[in-house]
């Protein structure tokens, strides 16, 4: 079977008699209700059809315009999809018209890639995006990612990525939304609204594909791909609810992960993938494996052989299998010995077929081609990147206002090995993003403080390694400076990916150039550009200013300057927690409690985070006032309001993120210290005022959900928490 996928052979030719043959079916028919058309084109599929359909394919990396040939040649247009990586609309358009023209029943391939931050703009990686706690911005940077990936000829991206994430060892913390249940919820929602649009048969619109589903972020110590024991407690009550959001929000795909879930690994397990997934939400969709999860069923130890993991996943609910060649090579004897039914075969295409015709491809199977310059980086664009950017960039301290830079400062040692960076500070997974569109720290800060003050630069040292012959020159360009701001950071694949690292302090190197620095005596910023939470023990002593500015993409430079200048007030909270060391992990806001809370911690830390999720300061100060509750006592079946006032009690403008907690001190299953139910983030003008509201919902907020995904609401007391406050009611049965 392996030929047929690369070269048109006997078992394909004879059904490559165009598509005349079959006069006016139904399947064609755009009028026709879209269920009837795919029954029809099931009908009239043979075997080796539909087993294509279950196909993903990629020809590799190389879109060298003369290599269009071969790609051509070698692209068989029966396959169900690409994972597409070339930027020209055109090879899509005429790969696809060799799927529409040139196979009997002319079904479209489905075009996919990885858009996980953008696609040439660059926007930051979704760690920060969650820290903007703004899912507008959020939802605005998926439509971009989706227009310009349109228009390079794809139908659907692999984002978003919804892994609740609370070991920041596992370099794949980048891609998600944080630590947070209810926070990866809304942004997962924000992020299909972004990529799918009104109707994802629209133009500009692409399919989203929620992954990985599920658990993957529990590898164990937070290696990738690793084991992940995963208590059905915890499966329902931290992992599934960001997935029902998505799919509840249209989400057309999921990808299901690499990981073992408990000994039944994700890529082969009916309970998730068939019994929650479809039946009890009801996805209508497909699922596509991740790359080669179908193989790793055999090293994982539960399938002795391809052809066994070809039939695990199948049956449990894989749809499409990417690039691993098993479904193409073994479904045709499984089928035929009767291992795996014609109508898990028709249910699969089924599927993949509906997503095809929701986003138009039967009667819209091209792209429009229009020139480069009116694809990608448009302003509009880059002013969403720049506003995205600086607000997930959290200040985490600011001791005697050191920040923001005016005029108190002329000169300025601006040094570090991110400050001159195009490629690092885009991330993983910088889709098509190029080094040559990057706007560096150092151009944007040369542009900001133009006539304002002095930048004096020194590199310092570089990423990692040992070589402090850099010191000596970014000491003197400290000495003559009024202050100094330091850009420290990760490369882009030491997150993401295979990204997982034993310790989350940056190298050593790095912060004995700190430490060197210190001797001029002057103030310090830290700028931390990284793809996740890092150990600040010893680097949080030395500095008095620190901004997480994460990985922010194509408008690196504007947005880094204008939190320094006070352009952006900033406004990011984090999305995560950032430990004292490595060996607290895992720790995040919403543990359960110990049975003895004032014992047990680490001896030789201290107790608390250095930075708890929900962390961030701003230039202006916000006051809030006490939390008011429209009732102290409601029935299950009513709501209560919760509001407070904040006042900018400081002389800038800024934008506030109100987060409000909800606890349940005794409830049958244990709750956690605190669970986020509802933020909101508005705009505050400097001495004015705003009310926050939060409408409790007891169904939605006030209960649990249990080992088996039943949800439960026991009455008793509760607490609202906001900033610190803590009010109680009662709810009563
Ligand atoms: C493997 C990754 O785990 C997944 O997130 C990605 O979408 C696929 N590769 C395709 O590139």
């Amino acid at each position: 079977m392996k030929k047929i996928f690369l070269t048109l052979t006997a078992v394909v030719i004879p059904f490559l008699t165009g598509t005349a043959q079959i006069k006016n079916p139904i399947y064609k028919d755009k009028k026709a209700p879209i269920e009837a058309r795919i029954e029809n084109l099931i009908s009239l599929m043979t075997l080796e059809e539909k087993i294509m359909q279950m196909n993903q394919w990629t020809y590799g990396k190389n879109a060298n315009p003369n290599n269009i040939g071969e790609i051509m040649k070698a692209a068989n247009p029966e396959i169900g999809s690409l994972l597409y990586r070339s930027t020209n609309p055109e090879y899509r358009n005429q790969i696809q018209k060799k799927a529409m023209t040139e196979t009997r029943l002319g079904i479209p391939i489905i075009f996919g890639f990885d858009a996980i931050h953008g696609y040439r703009t660059v926007f930051p990686i979704p760690l920060a995006q969650a820290c903007s706690w703004n899912t507008e911005l959020v939802k605005q940077s998926c439509a971009i990612t989706a227009k310009e990936s349109w228009l390079s000829g794809l139908d659907w991206t692999f984002s978003p990525m919804l892994d609740v994430a609370r070991d920041a060892r596992w370099g794949r913390v980048s891609e998600g939304y944080g630590e947070d249940t209810y926070a990866n919820s809304v942004f997962a929602v924000a992020a299909v609204q972004g990529y799918q649009g009104e109707n994802l048969a629209d133009k500009y619109t692409i399919a989203a594909c929620l992954k990985h589903y599920i658990g993957y972020s529990l590898s164990e110590g937070g290696r990738d791909y690793h084991y992940s024991d995963i208590s059905n407690q915890t499966l329902w009550e931290t992992f599934m609810p960001p997935f029902e959001a998505g799919i509840k929000a249209g989400a057309a795909t999921v990808m299901c992960g690499f990981n073992d879930i408990s000994g039944i690994p994700a890529s082969a397990n009916h309970y998730t993938l068939t019994e929650i997934l479809k039946r009890k939400w009801g996805h209508q969709g497909f699922v596509i494996s991740d790359w080669g999860s179908i193989r790793n069923l055999v090293e994982q130890s539960v399938a002795k052989d391809l052809k066994e993991a070809a039939t695990k996943s199948v049956l449990a609910g894989v749809e499409m299998d990417m690039v691993d060649n098993a479904y193409l090579d073994y479904l045709p004897e499984l089928v035929k010995e009767g291992k795996v039914p014609m109508a898990t075969i028709d249910e699969a295409v089924r599927r993949i077929i509906r997503v095809k015709m929701k986003l138009g491809l039967f009667e819209n199977p091209y792209v429009d081609v229009v020139p480069e310059k009116k694809r990608y980086l448009l302003p509009e664009y880059l002013k969403v990147a720049e506003e995205l950017a600086a607000e997930s960039m959290v200040l985490l301290k600011n001791k005697k206002q050191t920040l923001p830079i005016t005029d108190k400062y002329k000169n300025l040692a601006i040094i570090g090995p991110m400050v001159k960076d195009s490629v690092h500070i885009m991330g993983f997974w910088e889709g098509m993003g190029r080094p040559e569109d990057v706007e560096t720290i150092f151009d944007g800060l040369q542009k900001e403080f133009k006539n304002k003050a002095t930048l004096n630069y020194a590199l310092g040292c570089n990423f990692e390694g040992e070589d402090k012959s850099g010191f000596a020159e970014a000491l003197a360009a400290a000495k003559k400076s009024d202050a100094v701001v330091v850009f420290l950071g990760e490369k882009r694949n030491w997150s993401g990916e295979n990204g997982s690292r034993s310790t989350i302090a940056l190298p050593k190197i790095q912060e004995e150039l700190v430490a060197e620095l210190q001797k001029a005596g002057k103030p310090i910023i830290l700028m931390l550009s990284s793809g996740r939470p890092l150990e600040l023990i010893r680097l949080n002593e030395m500095a008095d200013a620190i901004v997480e500015i994460w990985q922010p993409g194509t408008v690196a430079g504007s947005s880094v300057a204008g939190i320094l200048s006070g352009r952006h007030n900033p406004s990011g909270k984090l999305s995560i927690t950032f430990p004292q060391t490595t060996g607290q992990i895992p720790i995040y806001y919403n543990m359960r409690e110990a049975a003895r809370p004032d014992l047990g911690h680490y001896q030789d830390i201290p107790r608390d985070a250095l930075y708890w999720f929900g962390h961030g300061l701003s230039y202006t100060t916000y006051e809030y006032s006490p939390i008011k509750l429209s009732k102290t006592k409601i029935q299950k079946g009513e709501k209560i309001i919760a509001e407070v006032e904040v006042t900018n009690a400081g002389s800038r403008d800024g934008k506030e993120t109100v987060q409000w907690f909800v606890k349940d001190p005794f409830a049958t299953i244990s709750r956690p210290m605190k669970e986020l139910k509802y933020f909101e983030k508005k705009e505050i003008k400097s001495g004015e005022k705003v009310v926050y509201r939060f409408e409790i919902d007891p169904m939605r907020d006030l209960s649990y959900l249990d080992s088996v995904g039943v949800r439960h609401l026991e009455a008793g007391d509760f607490y609202v928490i906001v900033n610190n406050q803590k009010i109680k009611f009662e709810l009563v049965d």
